[in-house]
């Protein structure tokens, strides 16, 4: 592996900056084809609630110019077989990210709890996902409540906790600034844009939960903007995330001030896009004469 993109975030060591977006990329072992896994700097694996859910009825996914809308509505096996079935045969073959997502305070201290085991590199809290009722959107557009949930978090696990925010917020630095006084050790940012299609013949929505999360191309102005605005206000590090689908989209977030990056939406029409931008962030660094990717973070001239 090349020394270009090592790096580490909190504690953990990364032979890349690049992640792979929770709900994107299943449980990593997916793509074991198409992607050397311990070439990711982890694969933040979909979203896990304390029980099964089965999802959201209707369409769930569609195109839209330059991005997609979903709401997949947060299906997932729940933690119980997460840990037992689906853990010890993905453990070893990458730094697994668990995203979790709860209806309460209490479900994601439970959750921090139940996956403070071995094979779990860091937690993600999904505070931000738009796409049912209880699925915490009501924690990341709050700030008293997005602290109460990282805190609940940190209480119960020595896992690093990073919590996942909402842009569908007027100022994504106050909730990042009260998770990182409630304890969070990195923040990872964005999660998608509320977004809605309608089909004028049927006159009908097209997805069956009426409106959906935007990802992909359309959303990486707002991401980029949202990670250079946060980076201003913390001093933990941020994973950015948010339409990326080439080394270039991934250099903008790590000027903007990303310590690492996370690519979604983009795994989709390219399975092995996180490898195409590994090697192109590899040449750009050396285009530029920079040693290792930290020397880029943060230094976007004004
Ligand atoms: C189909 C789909 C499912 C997603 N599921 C989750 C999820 O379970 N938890 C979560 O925190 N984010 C989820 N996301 C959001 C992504 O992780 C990411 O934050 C967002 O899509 C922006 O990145 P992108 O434009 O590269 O896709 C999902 C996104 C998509 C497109």
């Amino acid at each position: 592996m090349s020394e270009l993109l090592q790096t580490e975030l909190c504690g953990i060591k990364l032979n890349t900056p690049i992640f792979a977006a929770s709900g994107t990329f299943g449980f990593g072992e997916e793509f074991e084809n198409f992607v050397d896994l311990k070439r990711l700097g982890g694969v933040m694996v979909k979203c896990i609630t304390l029980k099964p859910r089965r999802g959201n009825d209707g369409i769930r996914i569609t195109e839209t110019p330059s991005g997609m809308l979903n709401a997949i509505g947060l299906e997932n096996p729940g933690v119980e077989t997460f840990l037992t079935k689906i853990l010890p045969r993905i453990k070893d073959k990458m730094n697994v990210v668990v995203n979790v997502s709860g209806s309460s305070v209490e479900d994601y201290g439970e959750l921090a709890r139940m996956l403070d085991v071995d094979g779990v590199a860091a937690i993600e809290l999904n505070i931000s996902c738009p796409n049912v009722k209880d699925g915490g959107i009501i924690f990341g557009t709050d700030a008293r409540q997005a602290a109460k949930v990282t805190a609940a978090a940190k209480k119960a696990t020595k896992k690093p906790v990073i919590v996942k925010l909402s842009p569908n917020v007027t100022d994504i630095t106050t909730i990042a600034r009260a998770c990182e006084a409630a304890g969070a050790d990195c923040l990872s940012l964005i999660n998608t844009l509320m977004g809605m299609e309608i089909n004028v013949q049927t006159w009908r929505t097209t997805l069956g939960n009426l409106t959906g999360g935007l990802s992909g191309g359309a959303i990486k102005p707002v991401a980029v903007r949202m990670v250079w605005q946060t980076a201003q206000a913390v001093n933990i590090p941020i994973i950015g995330m948010g339409g990326i689908r080439s080394a270039e989209d991934a250099a903008e977030f790590f000027l903007a001030g990303a310590a690492a990056v996370a690519v979604g939406t983009a795994n989709f029409a390219e399975p092995s896009v996180t490898m195409k931008i590994a090697d192109d962030l590899e040449t750009y660094l050396r285009g530029f004469g920079l040693k290792n990717i930290r020397e880029l973070v943060g230094r976007l001239k004004t």
